[in-house]
């Protein structure tokens, strides 16, 4: 067989070699390193993974390209499973009332936060929306990130905007080179005139928003944000049934702020994640390892809410549940696209491991979008998602904070995103 892409003598080449699905407990340790590793991938697919040299039947072609390793790090590419991604404007104004002691609630509750983000997508173009979503998606991409997530969420009753929001990403999704997968998320704040009467915006959702969705294929996963003064778990609950018979995989954001019991909720209804989990009990944790619901963490939103709160992953690994990393991208609670910095943040503040970092945002954030069988890991037949970190061991890339590592980015077996050194 040709190979058309051949990535040789690579110092660390972090495989991710395992089953294909969630992993948990040590075995988010085991990240299946090859020193001296060679990969060669053929179209999109993955065809060789070893050490060393290729063995005579997978040859070279007059174009195929050849990357020299050394003194690098190669994993899998990174997958960011929880990002608002398509959204109109920017809530800078947010950082001056959160140093005066404003809560992100206080914030939502008179109307600002995700409502001041509502008013400008709804007042966005289509292709406003486009031109800045796929600026982030270059940036993610500079950082590793090769497959991302995309919640709508900023449209709520205005269903017009809900749809522009998931067409954006299905159409980047065709265009640019990462991947976007979909999650429809209008239960993402209670529209003013709603106020008192939430259960008549609920019966919108059920009833005409999530056929929609679903007959239209807008998204693949459902999500509400579940939190004091927005849904209540019952009200989550009704939504996120309501999506399942239509098809539509529930999410959930839960127990971010206050601990109303959103991990047993997500347990008990067998949601694929619940995110967040900042203040999930010790029930919830337990009963979430126990029905295999994957924990999404979001490390630098904790960072960028001011509250000294984060995650208690050590907790939820000893327990049995699978941690994911993700970065939370959206203009108010985490407006960043570095999932490097969370790598960091995961390890430095939560006390994960690099090993378990690793894992976090690669296979497991995989799992988290049901995508475990084709990305995530480094093996033959996967599909070549790559990243090559100028950095010469994994500690290094957690350790050495706040920048970006990344050397050449693979997409789907061709150079998505190379590092120019441009020091005039
Ligand atoms: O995951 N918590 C709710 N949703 C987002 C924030 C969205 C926003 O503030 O615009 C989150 O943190
Ligand atoms: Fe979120």
């Amino acid at each position: 067989m040709k190979a058309d892409l051949i990535i040789k003598n690579i110092d660390n080449l972090i495989t991710l070699k395992g089953p294909n699905r969630p992993r948990v407990k040590e075995e988010m340790e085991d990240i299946g390193l090859i020193k001296n590793g060679i990969v060669a991938t053929r179209g999109d697919r993955i065809v060789y993974v070893g050490k060393g040299e290729l063995p005579e039947d997978i040859e070279r072609h007059e174009e195929t390209i050849i990357i020299d390793g050394k003194g690098k790090t190669l994993t899998p590419g990174l997958v960011d499973s929880h990002t608002h991604l398509v959204h109109g404007g920017s809530r800078e104004h947010e950082l001056a009332m959160k140093l005066k002691g404003a809560t992100y609630l206080e914030i939502l509750e008179a109307g600002g936060g995700i409502h001041n983000t509502v008013k400008e997508t709804r007042r966005a173009s289509f292709n406003e929306l486009y031109e800045k979503a796929k600026k982030s998606l270059d940036i993610m991409l500079s950082f590793g990130i090769t497959t991302v997530e995309a919640k709508s969420g900023y449209g709520l009753d205005d269903f017009d905007t809900e749809i522009k929001q998931m067409e954006v990403a299905k159409k980047l999704n065709e265009d640019h080179p990462v991947d976007v997968v979909s999650t429809f998320m209008a239960a993402h704040a209670i529209p003013p005139k709603y106020k008192d009467n939430p259960r008549a915006f609920m019966d919108l959702i059920i009833d005409e928003m999530i056929p929609y969705v679903a007959k239209k294929r807008l998204a693949q996963f459902n999500d509400v944000f579940c939190e004091k003064g927005v849904f209540t778990i019952d009200e989550t609950r009704d939504i996120l049934l309501a999506g399942m018979e239509h098809g539509l995989l529930p999410k959930v954001h839960a127990d971010e702020i206050e601990p109303l019991g959103g991990a047993e909720m997500a347990a008990e209804i067998g949601c694929i994640s619940a995110e967040h989990l900042v203040a999930a009990s010790d029930r919830g944790i337990r009963m979430m390892a126990e029905r295999g619901v994957i924990a999404t963490l979001l490390p630098a939103t904790s960072f960028n809410l001011q509250t000294g709160k984060f995650a208690r992953a050590r907790r939820m690994i000893e327990e049995g549940v699978a941690v994911a990393l993700a970065t939370d991208y959206n203009p108010g609670s985490c407006p960043t696209e570095n999932i490097q910095l969370v790598m960091s943040l995961a390890s430095i503040i939560m006390k994960l491991t690099p090993e378990e970092v690793i894992t976090a945002v690669t296979i497991n954030g995989a799992a988290a979008l049901k995508l475990e069988d084709e990305i995530g890991s480094i093996e033959v037949g996967k599909k070549a998602d790559l990243v090559i970190f100028d950095a010469p061991n994994l500690d290094y890339i957690i350790y050495h904070f706040g920048i970006n590592h990344t050397d050449k980015v693979i997409k789907a077996g061709k150079i998505a995103f190379e590092k120019h050194n441009n020091i005039l």
